[in-house]
């Protein structure tokens, strides 16, 4: 097999656990297939990894972002991934040996985060099912403010056409954080995505 067949072989094999998963769970799972790897490397460009030293993903499914993001962050920083799914936590734990993986749901983050004595949090990158959190929403982002350090960062992936600048997702997410900016859309996902960018004042 030539290196572009086995890349794309590869590629079919990481995304399979993930599809088990939607069929399982399809409303938890809130995408049939993981992040395509051009949408998150778009996303983590917009991201402040540079100064991150304790950073949380929320979400992390079967590691389309994990892997990548454990790569770019400074090599002293510390990346805590959180996935309530126990099978693509299984599939987490292969893949990314080097992340601390936790099978656990994003609501108990600060509970995780203080059983581990992590130092303050100062990144959290986030994409989970919003538009089926309903009025979890709130309680979510609370959960998240409350462990992120003052002046730290908040990320999340959304699908594009609910990540504008004015729409509803940036107010949810306004109401717990200072300012919000929505990114570029990034093409390369079905559907496409954007990132949601914020700052805990
Ligand atoms: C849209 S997928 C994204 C997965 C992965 N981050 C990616 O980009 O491919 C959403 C993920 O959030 C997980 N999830 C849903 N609710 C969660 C919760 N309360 N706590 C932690 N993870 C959750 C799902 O199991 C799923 O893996």
């Amino acid at each position: 097999m030539d290196h572009d067949g086995a890349t794309a072989a590869r590629r079919r094999r990481e995304r399979r656990p993930f599809a088990g998963e939607f069929v399982r769970h399809p409303i938890r799972a809130g995408a049939v297939t993981e992040t395509a790897t051009d949408c998150v490397g778009g996303f983590l460009d917009e991201v402040r990894l540079a100064d991150a030293r304790t950073v949380v993903e929320l979400g992390a499914g079967s590691g389309a972002i994990t892997t990548k993001l454990s790569t770019r962050l400074p090599a002293s920083s510390r990346l805590l991934a959180v996935e309530v799914s126990p099978a693509l936590t299984d599939r987490l734990r292969t893949r990314c040996p080097e992340v601390d993986v936790a099978c656990a749901s994003a609501f108990d983050l600060p509970d995780l985060v203080r059983e581990r004595g992590l130092p303050p949090v100062d990144l959290v990158v986030c994409s989970v099912p919003w538009t089926v959190m309903g009025e979890q929403r709130d309680r979510f982002l609370g959960a998240v403010r409350a462990t992120l350090s003052d002046g730290g960062a908040f990320s999340t992936l959304l699908v594009a056409h609910r990540a504008r600048q004015d729409g509803v997702a940036a107010s949810w997410v306004g109401r717990h954080f200072a300012e919000v900016r929505a990114g570029r859309v990034l093409w390369g996902n079905l559907p496409p995505l954007r990132g949601l960018h914020a700052d805990a004042g």
